[in-house]
Order: C-alpha cells, then structure tokens, then sequence
C-alpha cells in the first residue's frame, strides 16, 4: 500500500477532513504532523457533524493507529476535551492515539499573549485562531517550551519546572502588554493531573514507526492548514507559525522521504482565506456572498466568515511545484453549480508587469491584480454524481483545464459534504 501526504493547496480548509476520512480506512497509522488545535477538520457521518481539532481525522475508523507528531504543538486541555467528546459520541480514541514526547505544549498563556499580541497589532493583526500557536512556536524555536516528554516527570519536577515557566511568562504579561499574571500554581496542579491522562499515550515516534520505515506499516499524513499559510514559503507575515507544506511532513514525523509515496493536494474549485493578508482574487460583491453561503463559508475553529474568490491557477500551480503534489483533489464542486460564469486567475498584473509566477512577496502580492479566464457555468446539480460521465459538460471542461494547467492528475472531485459524494478519477480528468 502506498503511503500519502495530504497537504491542503490553499489558505486552509480546501476539506482534507473529508478526503482524509474518505481514504483512511485502510491505513494502519495517520499522522498529524504540525500546527495544534487552530486546525478544524470537518467530517459527516450522515447527518451528524464531526469537527477535528487535534485529533488525526482517520481515527474516526476503527483500527486505525493516530500519532500526534512532534512537529505540533498541543494545548492539553483541547485534547483532553476533544478525546472526551470523541469519547461520547462513541469513537475509542485513547487506545488507538499515541503523542511523540517531542511535541510541543501549548500553556495558557500561549493563548493569552497569542490574544494580547494581535490586540497590539491592529491595523496589522494576523486574525489569529487565537489557539496560542505563534506564541508556543516561538517558545519552541527558542528553546524554552515544554514538551510532551515533560509530562513523564516526577509530579513535583513537573509542577516546579510549569511554575518557573509561568513565572517567567508572567514577567512578560506584565512588563509587554500591562496584563494580569496567571496563577502558576493551579495551573502547574492541572498539568500534573493531566499528566496523568497522557502518560500512557506519550511516546517516542522513531520506536512506535519502525513498522512504517520498514514497510511492514502504512501511513498517511495528515496536513493542516495549507501551502499559502506556510511559515516559510506562505504569504508571509499572514501566516501561520508551522510547515504545512511537504517539508513539515519530513521534520514533523522524523520519516524520511522515502516513506511519502503519494503527495496529494486538496484544492476548492474556488478559493478561501479566514483572516487577514493578501488575497488577489477575492471577490467582494454580492458574488462572494454568495459563495460563502452556498459553501457554508464560515471556520469550523472560530465561526469566523471566510473571505471567498475564484480559483487562482498561479498560487495551486505554486503549491504543487513546490511540494511535488503526484495528484490534486478538487473539492466543493457542487458550490459553484448555480454560476452562470466561473472565473480562474491565470496571470497577475503587479504594477503594470505582467506575471504568471506566483508571488510570496509581503509587498508584492497585495499589489498583484488577477486576470481572468472565463468559464461558462453548468447550472446543473452535480452533487448526485458519482463518474466522469455523470458530471456536466461544463464541469469537465473547468476540470481539464485545470488538470492540464496544473500539470498533475485531478484524482478526485467532491461534488458534496457526505463522504459519498465523490467523483474518483484516479487516471485523471482528461480522457
Ligand atoms: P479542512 O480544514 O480542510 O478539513 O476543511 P473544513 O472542514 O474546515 O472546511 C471544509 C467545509 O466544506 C466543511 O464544512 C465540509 O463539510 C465542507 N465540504 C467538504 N467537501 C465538500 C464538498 O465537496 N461540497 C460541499 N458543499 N461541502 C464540502
Ligand atoms: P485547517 O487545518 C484556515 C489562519 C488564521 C490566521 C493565520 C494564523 O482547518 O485548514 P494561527 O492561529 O495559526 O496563528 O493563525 O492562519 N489559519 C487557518 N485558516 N484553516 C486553518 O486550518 C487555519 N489555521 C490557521 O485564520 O489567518
Ligand atoms: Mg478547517
């Protein structure tokens, strides 16, 4: 069985949850391999809705291993209540979940100074989730963050080493943005009780994937965010503080690339961004009300309303170059089925110069003007559509052009929210 990374194309919530469920089951592992619980992965099981945060989307099968890898950083309250919840509703997740020790913890007042930070910010807020992320990356790359492996000490070396981090961090409340401390006592009482929870699924990643650098085992990665969010290679500084992108999966798992067959790329048939920085082809008339309501547009973390635009060839064809993507999955479909015209962005104009190479710039970007390619709609249903054949003339011909542009295969079509609405097309689009 080939192993694959899905890595969301766009500014985050292309549906990975969706096609991460849809093509899990047979795994033995699926990883998660950055970012934390600014992530909402969204799953239906029928009518009932499923919301991921934190925990790998394929454990929602049964007999499928979940590993939280160290490339992520984790708030141990989320996941305590998330595995509960998951719990609930019928799901067994403890037994099935295990934590690499080098994962990062997310503390209070990650959240708090997260919150402070874009408060301070304003004109320039980044629009944060507000989950802590950047402020326990910088922990991480400064060397100072606690990690999963420290909730295997001895109680009271754990409550004294919580303590002297939130004292330190109390200074910084106070003397950055005139906050209140946090109470570093309950708060170090609360982790040495969580401990608890976590001790037996905490581990060291390289033992527990041996089976999958020797081939016994397969995995699949689990992406969050997108390519356009990435710390590095993102539009930069609207982004997050991880590495979706195919780099991540690497640092964020320790296997090598040799154990990532299939490098998969989820993509809308149009575009989204939830929260601030540069987006060429957003539309901001009526059109883009419209596509935020038909595509139900709203973040499954926040609630947040997402900002909605055409499809933009230069960034997906960027985020597949950069990442080797051996295929793309085009999602949401069905949401453009009532347009009477469909746009693509298919070069920029950036101060009069005509581009049709995607642009990271922090200046440049904002300054970047779509040109347009012209489809005509299919004002068809398509969500009833199980092949290529069922889907409407126009549909296909948006499809292949894509296909063709993006010079990889169009492996799949999702054409609704239920996991059986879905057009595989495994030898791609263009017959
Ligand atoms: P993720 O973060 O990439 O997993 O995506 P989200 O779950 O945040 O957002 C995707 C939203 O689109 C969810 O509400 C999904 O249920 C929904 N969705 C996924 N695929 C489709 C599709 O093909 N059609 C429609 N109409 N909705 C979809
Ligand atoms: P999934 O996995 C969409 C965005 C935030 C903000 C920026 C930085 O569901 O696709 P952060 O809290 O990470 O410091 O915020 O990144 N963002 C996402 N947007 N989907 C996500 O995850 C996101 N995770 C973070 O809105 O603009
Ligand atoms: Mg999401």
């Amino acid at each position: 069985m080939k192993n694959r990374v899905i890595i969301g194309g766009q500014w985050g919530d292309e549906g990975k949850g969706k096609i991460v469920d849809s093509l899990s089951a047979q795994f033995d592992w699926v990883a998660r391999y950055q970012g934390g619980a600014n992530a909402g992965h969204t799953i239906m099981r029928g009518d009932e809705k499923v919301v991921l945060h934190l925990v790998p989307s394929g454990l929602l099968h049964d007999g499928v291993k979940g590993l939280l890898g160290g490339g992520m950083v984790v708030d141990p309250w989320a996941l305590k209540e998330e595995i509960i919840e998951l719990e609930q509703r019928g799901f067994s997740i403890r037994d099935r979940l295990v934590i690499s020790s080098n994962t990062h913890l997310i503390l209070p007042f990650h959240k708090r100074i997260d919150e402070l930070a874009e408060d301070k910010l304003t004109r320039k807020s980044i629009g944060t989730t507000g989950r802590g992320i950047g402020p326990a990356y910088m922990d991480k790359v400064a060397r100072s963050g606690l990690r999963m492996g420290d909730l295997l000490l001895p109680p009271e070396n754990l409550e004294r080493k919580v303590i002297e981090k939130i004292l330190a961090a109390n200074e910084i409340l106070a003397s950055m943005y005139d906050a209140d401390p946090l109470p570093s006592a309950s708060i170090a009482q609360e982790l040495v009780v969580l401990a608890d929870i976590f001790r037996p699924m905490i581990t060291s990643s390289y033992e527990v994937l041996a089976g999958v650098r020797n081939g016994s085992e397969s995995i699949m990665f689990e992406g969050a965010q997108g390519v356009l969010l990435d710390i590095d290679h993102g539009s930069f500084p609207f982004v997050t503080s991880s590495s979706p992108t195919i780099a991540g999966a690497i640092s964020g798992t320790g296997l090598p690339p040799r154990c990532m067959h299939e490098i998969t790329g989820i993509f809308k048939a149009y575009c989204t961004r939830v929260g601030n920085g540069p987006f060429p082809t957003e539309i901001l008339a009526d059109e883009g009300e419209e596509l935020r309501s038909l595509g139900g547009e709203f973040g499954a973390t926040t609630g947040r309303p997402r900002r909605c635009g055409w499809f933009d060839l230069l960034a997906a064809r960027y985020a597949v170059d950069i990442n080797g993507m051996t295929g793309v999955v085009i999602t949401k479909l069905d949401v453009l089925d009532s347009f009477s015209t469909i746009k693509v962005a298919v070069e920029y104009d950036c101060n009069g110069e005509p581009t049709k190479m995607f642009q990271t710039g922090t200046d440049v970007l904002p300054a970047c003007k779509p040109i347009y390619k012209e489809f005509a709609g299919w004002e068809k249903p398509t969500t009833a559509c199980r092949t290529l054949a069922d889907l409407p003339a126009n549909a296909r011909k948006y499809l292949e052009f894509l296909e063709e542009e993006l010079g990889t295969h169009i492996i799949g079509v999702s054409v609704g929210r239920g996991a059986e609405d879905m057009v595989w097309t495994p030898e791609g689009v263009i017959t």
